[in-house]
C-alpha cells in the first residue's frame, strides 16, 4: 500500500509586507490621530499575537470623516469628468495588482485565512472589481438609458471581517465610479488591509477626502450611520445588525442596502457528477472556514444517493490540512475572533444536544490561536438550530430529499434567501430549481464562484440591494428624467 503524502511546510515570507505599530484615522487625505484618543489592539487570530495599535473613532472623528468627504464630493470629485475618474480607479486596481502579495500576506495576518484563499481569490477579486467598476465611470448613461444618472453625495460603508478587502472593493468601486465620495469602517477584528488601502489610495494621487477610512468597532459603526450628512449607508454584516440600521435610517430619506447573513442550500441530485460534487460541497462550506455569508451550510442529498455522497465527502474532509494560514498548503486556517470561536462552538454542542450525528476527521490542532476542525452533521432535522441558524464556520449540516419539489421546499425553508447550489447533469432542471429558489445567487454545477460583472444579494433577511454588476451601480446614483 502506498504511504500517505507528507507535505513539507511552505510558508509565505511575512515579512513582505511593513506593518506600522500604531495606525490613526485616514481622513482628508492623510493619517491623523483620533481625537477620542481611543485606541485598541488588532491580533493574529492563528498566533494570538498582537499585530497593531488602531483608533477607535469616536463621535467626532466620524463627523471630520464626514466633513472630509462632503467637501471632496463638493469641491470637486462630483463633477470631475467621467473619464478622469476611471483613471483614478484603473490607477488603484493596477496598485493593487503590484502590491498583491502585501496585501495577500496582510489579510491572512490579520483574518486568518489561508494564503492561497486571500493570494488566488480576495486580492485577486477586489482589483478585478476596481478594474471592473472603472470601466462604468464614463459609461453611466449607456447604464441608464434614457436616463440621467447623477451621483448621490456620501457613502457611509461598513464591512465585515470575512472578506476585509474585497468587500471594502465592493463598496468603494461603484461607489467612486458613479461620482460619490465615501467613509469606510472596516470590521474591528480585520482593519489592516483598509489601512494599507490608504496608501494606495495616496499613490493613486485620489484627492484628499473622497475616500475617507475609519476604524473602530459597531459603535463607529453606529454613528456613521445617524450622522445627518451622510446620503447613503452601505452595510455587509449580521442580520441583527442589519434590522437595526434599517430602523435607525426608517424615515430619514437616506438610502440603504443590506447584505446580510444566509443559510444556503448546496442540492445534490442523484444524476450529478458526484466526485465533482463532492468538491463543490467542500468548496461550498470549508472555503474561509466557512466565514462566508453565501456559504452551502446545508446539504441537501437525494436519498438514492445519500450513502455514496456522505462516504465520498467524509473521505475528502480527511485530506484537508488544517493550520498556519501563511502555509501555502493550508485548505482550512483560523477562525476570525475568539468570539466568532465560541459562536461555532455553542451552534456545534446544540446541534449533539439535538440529537443530530456529528463527524470531525482526525485532525492535528495549533496549540495557540483559535481554530475549528471540519465538521459535518447527519441525521439533521429541520427544525434544529443547526438546519435554521447561520453558523458562520466550518460546519454542514445534512439533510435528504426524495423529489425536486421536497428539494424547493426544504431549500426555501429558512428565513434567509442569499444563495443557493444546484448539481445534476439536466439543464432544463437547473433552470427550474433556479426559478423556485427563493435565493438571489444560483450556482450550477460549482459554487462560491465570483465575478464582478455578476449581482450579488439576498431576499428576505438576507437584505436588500445588489452589489456588483451594472445593478451594483444603482444604490449610488440618482436618475433623473434625461
Ligand atoms: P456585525 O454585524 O456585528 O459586524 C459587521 C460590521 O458592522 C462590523 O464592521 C461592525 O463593527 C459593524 N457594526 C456592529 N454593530 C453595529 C451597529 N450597531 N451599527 C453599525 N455598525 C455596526 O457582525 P459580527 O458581530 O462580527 O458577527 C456576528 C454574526 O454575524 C456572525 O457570526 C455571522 O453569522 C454574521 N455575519 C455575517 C456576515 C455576512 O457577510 N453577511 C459578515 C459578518 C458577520
Ligand atoms: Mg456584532
Amino acid at each position: 500500500m502506498a504511504t500517505a503524502w507528507d507535505y513539507a511546510p511552505a510558508p509565505e515570507a511575512r515579512d513582505i509586507v511593513k506593518i506600522q505599530d500604531r495606525y490613526g484615522l485616514f481622513i482628508g487625505g492623510k493619517f491623523v490621530e483620533p481625537t477620542s484618543g481611543e485606541r485598541y489592539t488588532t491580533i493574529d487570530p492563528a498566533r494570538e499575537e498582537p499585530l497593531a495599535e488602531v483608533a477607535q473613532a469616536g463621535k467626532a472623528d466620524v463627523d471630520r470623516a464626514v466633513g472630509a468627504a462632503r467637501d471632496a464630493f463638493s469641491n470637486g470629485w462630483s463633477t470631475l469628468r467621467p473619464s478622469e475618474r476611471a483613471k483614478y480607479l484603473f490607477r488603484i486596481a493596477r496598485l493593487l495588482q503590484e502590491r498583491s502579495r502585501e496585501f495577500a500576506v496582510l489579510e491572512t495576518l490579520n483574518g486568518g485565512k489561508p494564503i492561497r484563499e486571500s493570494r488566488d481569490v480576495d486580492v485577486p477579486l477586489a482589483a478585478a472589481h476596481f478594474f471592473y467598476y472603472a470601466g462604468w465611470a464614463d459609461k453611466l448613461e449607456y447604464a441608464f438609458p434614457n436616463r440621467k444618472p447623477r451621483p448621490v453625495g456620501v457613502a457611509g460603508q461598513i464591512i465585515p471581517w470575512n472578506f476585509p478587502l474585497l468587500m471594502l472593493a465592493w463598496k468603494i468601486a461603484p461607489a467612486l465610479a458613479a461620482g460619490n465620495t465615501v467613509v469606510l469602517k472596516p470590521a474591528e477584528t480585520t482593519p489592516l488591509t483598509a489601512l494599507l488601502f490608504c496608501d494606495v489610495v495616496r499613490q493613486a494621487g485620489l484627492p484628499p477626502g473622497v475616500v475617507n477610512i475609519i476604524t473602530g468597532d459597531g459603535r463607529t459603526g453606529a454613528e456613521l450611520v445617524s450622522h445627518p450628512d451622510v446620503n447613503k449607508i452601505a452595510f455587509t454584516g449580521s442580520t441583527e445588525v442589519g434590522k437595526a440600521i434599517q430602523k435607525t435610517l426608517a424615515g430619514t430619506g437616506k438610502r440603504l442596502t443590506l447584505e446580510l447573513g444566509g443559510k444556503a442550500a448546496n442540492i445534490i441530485f442523484d444524476d450529478a457528477p458526484l466526485d465533482q460534487a463532492v468538491e463543490g460541497i467542500v468548496n461550498g462550506i470549508y472555503f474561509n472556514q466557512g466565514h462566508v455569508c453565501c456559504a452551502g451550510s446545508r446539504l441537501l442529498v437525494e436519498e438514492s444517493i445519500y450513502e455514496t455522497v456522505i462516504a465520498k465527502l467524509k473521505r475528502r474532509m480527511a485530506t484537508l490540512r488544517v493550520g498556519d494560514p501563511l502555509d501555502k498548503n493550508t485548505d482550512v486556517g483560523a477562525i476570525n475572533s475568539k468570539q466568532q470561536l465560541e459562536k461555532i462552538s455553542a451552534l456545534v454542542q446544540s446541534g449533539v444536544d439535538e440529537g443530530a450525528e456529528i463527524f470531525q476527521p482526525p485532525c492535528k490542532l495549533p496549540e495557540r490561536g483559535y481554530w475549528f476542525v471540519p465538521t459535518v452533521f447527519t441525521n439533521v432535522a429541520q427544525s434544529y438550530r443547526i438546519a435554521q441558524e447561520e453558523i458562520f464556520g466550518p460546519v454542514l449540516s445534512v439533510l435528504t430529499f426524495r423529489t425536486p419539489d421536497e428539494a424547493i421546499e426544504k431549500a426555501n425553508n429558512t428565513p434567509y434567501g442569499l444563495s443557493a447550489g444546484v448539481w445534476t447533469e439536466k439543464g432544463s432542471r437547473i433552470l427550474a430549481m433556479a426559478q423556485k429558489l427563493r435565493a438571489g445567487v444560483v450556482w450550477a454545477n460549482t459554487y462560491n464562484r465570483f465575478d464582478p460583472a455578476s449581482p450579488f444579494g439576498g431576499y428576505k433577511e438576507s437584505g436588500f440591494g445588489r452589489e456588483g454588476g451594472r445593478h451594483g451601480l444603482e444604490p449610488y446614483v440618482v436618475l433623473d428624467d434625461a
